[in-house]
Formats: C-alpha cells, structure tokens, sequence
C-alpha cells in the first residue's frame, strides 16, 4: 500500500484525480471504478477542472459504479445514478453509454447481479477503482460480516449505514433497506485502487483498515492484500496510525 497525507480534502481531491487522470492519459478507453459518497465529490470537482481545461479526455472512458440503492428511481436525488450524473458525467465529455451502474429496479435481482458482473468482465476488468470507507469499514455496501462477499450481489444494509446515511433524505423511512453492490472479489480484482479517506471521525476506522487483522468484520483490510492500493488520506484521518 503507498499511504499519502495530504493537507486537505482538496488536496485529497486533486491527488486522486491526478491518479484518474494518469490512467486515461495511459490508456484512452480506461475502465473506471467510481463511488459515491461525500468523499469523491473534490475528487470529481478535479476531474472537471482538468476536462474543462483540455487536460484529460474522457470520451472513450467507460465507468462501473460500485452500487446502487435497490427500488429507487434513477432520477431520484439520492439515487448514485442521479448523484453520478449530477456530480461527474454531466461536467466531462464522457458518453452516457458508456456509464454504468447497478439496475436496483431490476425485476429479478440475482440476474442484474449477474448481469453487472459480466459486463464488467466484458469490459476487460476494471483498471482504476475509486474507493471511500465507511465508517463500520464497509467499502461499496460490503458490510462486515463472516465473509468476504466474492461477486456483485444483493446487500442488507445496516443499522450503522442507515444511521450514516439516512441524513440525505427526508426521513429515515425514505432511505433504502437494501442496495446492490460490487463484492469484495470485484473490487480485488480492479488493477489499480485509490482509496480515499478524511474526517476525524474516521481516524478509527482508517487504523484499523490498513494495520489491523485482514477480517470480512473490517471489508476495507481486504486491501491490505491487493497488490496497488494507494491510500489517501488527510491529516484528522491519519491521526492514528
Ligand atoms: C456509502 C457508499 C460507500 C461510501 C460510504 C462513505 O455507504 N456506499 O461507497 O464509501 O458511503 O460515505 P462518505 O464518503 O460520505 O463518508
């Protein structure tokens, strides 16, 4: 794992997108992870920048989205397919096409699982996977549990992620019980992960993540096994490795 500290989420958001930006550089029709959260978006704000300004084309990029709520309209304003459009691909010239996430309205949700997976492998995997944590150590909605979950897949969210989240919607009834997410062995398999985290209130969770036990109770220690992992961190998060 390279382990970076930087002086501020908007550093953060800049070295990542540097990270991105390197990767279509090298290679025009990159295969990108994306997350949602309040994490990416300086990271997302990067990315315009460099696309407004000439310095990166996203046009032959593709995109696969780590989850989705399940049962939500795409078009609500806490779907990730609304918050990916409003925050990252209606501010660079990607084709809509070429974006993916989860269906969580699909009728049959084992098959969409299926689906995403393949279309992800149909793409040639990912190379660059962004990547935030949550406060249990859940990455996508990989909640803890006794196992590492291998493929994309149907997630119970819980009472720690609903607490978290439910800000974001009017009322807690409104936010989902349920999401779809990329499992662990999809997220393992991406080439390249960023990881990025900030907060003091997530000081804990980073320690434990990058020097504690390699646990399914703590999903985000899985990385600690992945070959090119760099972590970016702000000072509050770094605090107490
Ligand atoms: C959600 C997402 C995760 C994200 C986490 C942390 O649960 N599914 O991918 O990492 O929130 O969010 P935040 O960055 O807002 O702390």
């Amino acid at each position: 794992m390279r382990i970076m500290v930087c002086r501020d989420k908007a550093a953060q958001g800049e070295a990542a997108a540097s990270l991105f930006a390197a990767q279509i550089l090298r290679k025009a029709d990159s295969v990108l992870g994306f997350a949602t959260g309040s994490t990416p978006l300086m990271t997302y704000a990067a990315l315009a920048g460099l696309c407004e300004r000439g310095a990166v084309d996203f046009s032959k990029a593709r995109t696969f989205n780590l989850d989705e709520y399940v049962g939500m309209d795409p078009s609500h304003e806490q779907s990730y397919s609304r918050f990916m459009a409003d925050n990252l691909f209606s501010k660079v010239n990607i084709p809509r096409e070429n974006c993916q996430l989860p269906n969580g309205n699909a009728k049959d949700m084992d098959a969409e699982c299926g689906r995403y997976e393949a279309a992800i492998e149909a793409a040639g995997g990912i190379d660059l996977q962004l990547l935030g944590i949550g406060h249990n150590g859940h990455i996508g909605f990989n909640e803890p549990s006794g196992h590492f979950a291998r493929k994309t897949h149907c997630v119970t969210l819980t009472e720690t992620t609903i607490e978290a989240n439910k800000r974001f919607f009017a009322s807690a009834g409104e936010m989902p019980r349920r999401a779809l997410s990329m499992g662990i062995g999809t997220i393992m398999k991406a080439r390249g992960i960023v990881l990025v985290i900030h907060g003091e209130d997530k000081a804990d969770i980073t320690a434990k993540a990058i020097r504690g036990p390699v646990t399914p109770s703590v999903p985000a220690s899985i990385l600690q096994f992945h070959p090119d992992v760099t972590v970016i961190l702000d000072e509050t998060a770094a605090a107490k490795l």
